[in-house]
């Protein structure tokens, strides 16, 4: 049951939050980096913010320069995205796609249950266990064709999948192909774990992985968790990862896994 605390979850509380932050962020971003490619990013990110997307404006422009690197270097693959929401972040990128590839957009896929998160585990440890419960995050998936519409981007190169990561990423994964962009943003252990283990293999060398609570350690510790179980089983090195803020981080695969 939600307690005192899941009032910070209220929809009015966490829209005014969200645009607040959004301006701030975009002239703290403004202010370092004046250039074109960062007004262009302003523009099509803002009117996302709040009402779309939960993504910070530099965790989403960390986002948005992956995506650009992607098509100019020609590296191949969807983008998916694990953990949807209201579709902000997705619209964003398609947008970008689709103004750069204007004639074949690459595929973009998108994963969500659509009701919201599952039942935090053990493995997510006690605080998110009283915080959170299962449904949490609740969006109607007609919010995605709204935020897509409002990014100025159609949903024509885009699968919304609806349904629990178990049981929608097996089966899809070999539909999929292979991934440019893999955005995971789906706050828990098991839901970050098991995206890693289903995706992680056909993210094409030099393509990035996005994790958006990698750094919440102490609002999400078991993203972090699961991460580190995932590269100590396939032995990789945790100094790849690099961070867009506290809370976001991304690596690219490295060429010889
Ligand atoms: C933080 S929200 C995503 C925010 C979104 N990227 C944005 O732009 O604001 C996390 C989402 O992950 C989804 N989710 C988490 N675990 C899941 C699972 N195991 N299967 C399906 N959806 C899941 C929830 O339904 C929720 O919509």
């Amino acid at each position: 049951m939600p307690n005192a605390s899941t009032i910070s979850e209220s929809p009015i509380v966490v829209y005014t939050l969200n645009k607040g932050k959004g301006l701030i962020d975009s002239f703290a971003l403004l202010w370092r980096k004046a250039d074109r490619s960062t007004l262009d990013f302003i523009r099509r990110a803002l009117p996302l913010k709040g009402g779309y997307t939960r993504v910070s404006i530099p965790r989403l422009y960390a986002l948005y320069s992956l995506t650009l690197r992607c098509i100019e270097n020609g590296i191949a693959g969807a983008y998916v995205e694990c953990g949807v929401w209201k579709g902000g972040s997705s619209a964003l990128v398609n947008a970008l796609l689709q103004s750069h590839e204007p004639s074949d957009p690459r595929p973009v896929w998108l994963f969500d249950s659509f009701e919201g998160l599952p039942q935090p585990s053990e493995k997510d440890g006690a605080g998110v266990q009283d915080r959170y419960y299962s449904g949490i995050l609740a969006a109607d998936q007609s919010y995605v064709r709204r935020a897509h519409e409002r990014a100025g981007s159609s949903l024509e190169n885009v699968r919304v999948i609806p349904g629990w990561f178990n049981e929608t990423l097996p089966q899809h994964r070999e539909a999929i192909g292979t991934i440019a962009i893999l955005h995971i943003d789906v706050d828990l252990y098991d839901s970050v774990y098991c995206v890693l283990s289903e995706l992680y293999d056909q993210v094409t060398p030099g393509g990035a992985i996005v994790i958006d609570d990698y750094g919440s350690e102490k609002r999400w510790p078991g993203c972090r968790r699961a991460v580190h179980e995932f590269f100590e089983e396939r032995e990789l090195d945790p100094e790849i990862i690099r961070r867009s803020d506290r809370s976001g981080a991304f690596f690219h695969k490295p060429m010889s896994s």
